[in-house]
């Protein structure tokens, strides 16, 4: 493969190419604070506009066609406007979209993740995948009577006070702009390579809940030390805290059942989002029904003043997520859809590898399941032209940092240019992305390079 000399300057031929996306990033600030309406889909100079979207494309408002690897923040495992949930949708849309009371569709959906979750006893569901954690939280305090939660390093939980702690590098960091340092002080945050460190801090006798996303940081941005979550969950259990398995990325897209059944590991709890709702707002805790229980209310006496857990919620299972929601995972019930997602991400992988092997570009394309990462300008000494799980060389703090920070943004600009959308540097499949989506995107890599390098970025 050779790269291709395009242009001396990357941000012009951006600007000049997504012309209608500046026109309305500039139109956006006088409007949305910051432009955008998550922190996620920052990118400088601007961030583009979509016009509409179809199974694994979206077109921005220029009309440029892109290979979309955002897919709904993960939560589009079906592609965009999968025909069954979109009829489906359509017709509840005629039949009320909020009813302020229980119906059909909740009960099948709760059904659904019971039925393919292992640890699932019961469901609740939820507005959004940060609400998810919120309340699992809460059921892990009132059922242990104890205050702390802790969580690892780099590990994402949504955007609650208490969570937010420890997610981005410097991962030590002692304060949140925002969050008192009261509610911090509840949260513990350690490395995932100090088991010892874990036990220590549990002997404490304090913590409720510990927090992990079982593919590690970030959708596996900083992989697992091997056998982790085995060791968690001993660990947990000797000590009495309750683990909780935040598989809002992994629920659904791992295997059928999430994570907890790739890997044969049973959470406590476990928190859900995104596929879980079908591209729709939602969210939901399944977990062991001795600790769920502390969602009913009760005759007996006291029980209510002070053991149920409060949990209202306006969108809570709301019809129109609950439908798109259930028909999306009866379909994910069919191990195929994950299958053919790990294939085409094992297959973009190996691609990216190769592309970097050629080329002498320093970096790496690495993953689990149907997500990648891709970091460039840092040495992986582990890096071959072939598949990757874990990179070696490379600390994890720059790896979790990788989307945005380095060349991180250059590259998103680059592939941009070149046809594809990246999601923090990387991404994640649907059905609908093919092995020839797969060839164009590592076509469009190379020549990404070769933009890089053009414009001096890469040597
Ligand atoms: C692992 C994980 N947990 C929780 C969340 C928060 O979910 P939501 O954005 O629906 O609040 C996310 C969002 O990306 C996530 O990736």
């Amino acid at each position: 493969m050779s790269t291709t000399m395009v242009s001396q300057d990357l941000i012009a031929d951006y600007a000049e190419r997504f012309a209608g996306s500046q026109k309305r990033y500039e139109q956006a600030l006088v409007s949305l604070a910051g432009g955008i309406a998550h922190d996620g889909r920052y990118l400088k100079p601007f961030s583009l506009y979509v016009d509409h979207a179809d199974g694994a494309y979206k077109w921005d408002v220029d009309g440029n066609q892109l290979i979309d690897y955002a897919v709904g923040h993960g939560s589009l495992i079906l592609g965009h406007n999968d025909p069954e949930v979109t009829a489906a949708m359509h017709e509840q849309l005629d039949r009320g979209t909020h009813y302020s009371a229980g119906h059909e569709m909740e009960i099948r959906w709760a059904e659904q993740v019971q039925k393919v979750v292992p640890s699932a006893d019961l469901v609740r569901f939820t507005a959004s995948g940060t609400e998810a954690n919120l309340l699992a939280m809460r059921l892990a305090r009132a059922y242990t009577g104890r205050p702390g939660i802790l969580k690892f390093d780099g590990h994402f939980h949504g955007w609650s006070d208490y969570l937010i702690k420890g997610e981005k590098p410097p991962f030590e960091s002692p304060n949140q702009p925002g969050v008192p340092d009261d509610v911090l002080r509840t949260v513990a945050v350690l490395p995932p390579d100090d088991l010892g460190a874990l036990e220590e801090r549990l002997v404490q006798g304090d913590i409720a809940a510990i927090m992990v996303e079982p593919s590690g940081a970030s959708w596996s941005m900083i992989p697992l030390p091997e056998h982790f979550l085995q060791n968690v969950r001993e660990i947990a259990t000797k000590h009495n805290v309750v683990l909780v398995f935040d598989e809002v990325i992994t629920g659904f897209r791992w295997a059928p059942g999430g994570a907890q059944e790739r890997f044969g590991i049973m959470p406590d709890m476990t928190t859900l989002a995104k596929i879980l709702a079908g591209g729709m707002p939602g969210g939901g805790v399944g977990g062991r029904a001795e600790i769920m229980e502390h969602l009913l209310f009760k005759d007996e006496p006291g029980w209510n003043a002070t053991k149920k857990v409060i949990h209202p919620g306006t969108y809570n299972a709301n019809p129109l997520a609950a439908t798109a929601g259930y028909m999306c995972l009866k379909r994910c019930e069919n191990p195929e859809v994950q299958q053919h997602c790990d294939a085409m991400a094992a297959k973009l992988r190996a691609g990216l590898n190769t592309v970097l092997e050629h080329e002498g570009v320093d970096g790496c394309a690495w993953g689990e399941s149907s997500v990648f990462h891709l970091i460039l300008g840092h040495r992986c000494t582990n890096r071959t032209a072939a598949d990757l799980h874990t990179p070696e060389g490379i600390d994890p703090a720059t790896l979790k940092a990788s989307g945005k920070a380095g060349l991180g943004t250059p590259l998103t600009i680059a592939m941009a240019l070149d046809g594809v959308d990246l999601f923090n540097a990387g991404g994640l499949l649907s059905v609908k992305h093919t092995a020839q989506d797969i060839d164009f995107t590592v076509e469009a890599f190379t020549k990404s390079i070769g933009r890089l390098r053009a414009s001096g970025y890469l040597s």
